[in-house]
């Protein structure tokens, strides 16, 4: 078991699984086990820290989207905020099968910090585990004598080998957001399945989501209470021509993003106070 700092990435390797991470974004880039990556990642992912990883688990925080609204404290930032485009500070290893991160004003671009201007700490924490799980556990401390409103969303893109196959299992009757269509309505029962271009938001989801091929179970996402919200996302064909660094432009068959956090609604922190995120993927 090692925890290794390779300058621009953190890697982490327990037994033959490893697990990469980019100090960019804190953005983790694969997840390795029995040789088989279940992170998607484009071939044209742009990892030199001018852009937005486009695959592995970018950080939404602490806006999900654009803001819609003028005069919110987060509608004068970039689409899903700050922390997938900020360069992290490695903090080490408490372990030798996890590796930490943080971040704090000190570490913005000087837009991000005039555009969000409070005292705060992120700590992001990446553990593989002995059995190969994946978990990631962002941590949110107000250090601020005013309150804030965030969201927070791990935007998984996990790797499947036909998207044909892939169902989404595990979520109940609940409000959906249909980001697309621009249309609310609660979930039917059963499994969903993507045909057409998909990005919808299921609120205030409990329980373990999982992500099956052919009926059997492929990956499951469980959470932590905070994380109560679940992004389904799939540009298919015509977005993902648009998408400059989707790449192969075909390979929207080969992903899907199942994405958890907490976005229905914005999270007032109040000073001095702490909040925490997790999710942990298994196969
Ligand atoms: C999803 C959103 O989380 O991320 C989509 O629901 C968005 O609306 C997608 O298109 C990708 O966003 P971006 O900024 O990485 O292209």
């Amino acid at each position: 078991m090692t925890v290794k700092d390779e300058g621009r990435t953190v890697t982490i390797q327990v037994g033959s699984s490893s697990v990469q991470i980019l100090k960019y974004g804190a953005n983790v880039l694969s997840w390795v086990v029995n040789g088989r990556d279940h992170l998607w990642v484009s071939e044209k992912a742009i990892t030199d820290g001018t852009k937005a990883v486009r695959g592995g688990i970018p950080l939404v925080f602490p806006v999900f989207g654009k803001t819609t609204g003028q005069g919110h404290a987060t509608s004068q930032l970039p689409q899903h905020g700050f922390a997938r485009t900020s360069e992290w500070e490695f903090l080490g290893s408490p372990d030798e099968q996890t590796a930490q991160f943080g971040l704090g004003p000190e570490n913005l671009s000087k837009e991000a910090a005039e555009a969000w201007p409070y005292n705060f700490t992120l700590i992001y924490t990446v553990r593989l585990t002995n059995d190969s799980s994946l978990e990631t556990e962002l941590s949110v401390e107000n250090t601020d004598k005013k309150p804030f409103e965030f969201n927070q969303l791990f935007h998984t893109y996990f790797k499947v080998q036909n998207i044909a196959h892939v169902e989404v299992d595990g979520l109940q009757a609940v409000n959906v957001t249909d980001k697309i269509e621009c249309t609310g309505y609660i979930k039917k029962p059963g499994p969903i399945s993507i045909h057409e271009e998909t990005d919808r938001v299921y609120r205030d989801e409990p329980g373990t989501v999982a992500i099956t091929v052919d009926k059997k179970p492929y990956v499951t996402i469980e959470r932590s209470s905070e994380v109560c919200d679940v992004v389904v996302w799939n540009p298919w064909n015509d977005k993902a021509q648009d998408l400059t660094d989707f790449y192969p432009k075909d390979a929207y068959k080969q992903m899907i993003c199942v994405e958890v956090g907490s976005v229905g609604k914005f999270t007032e922190l109040a000073p001095g106070k702490k909040w925490n995120a997790k999710q942990t993927l298994k196969l």
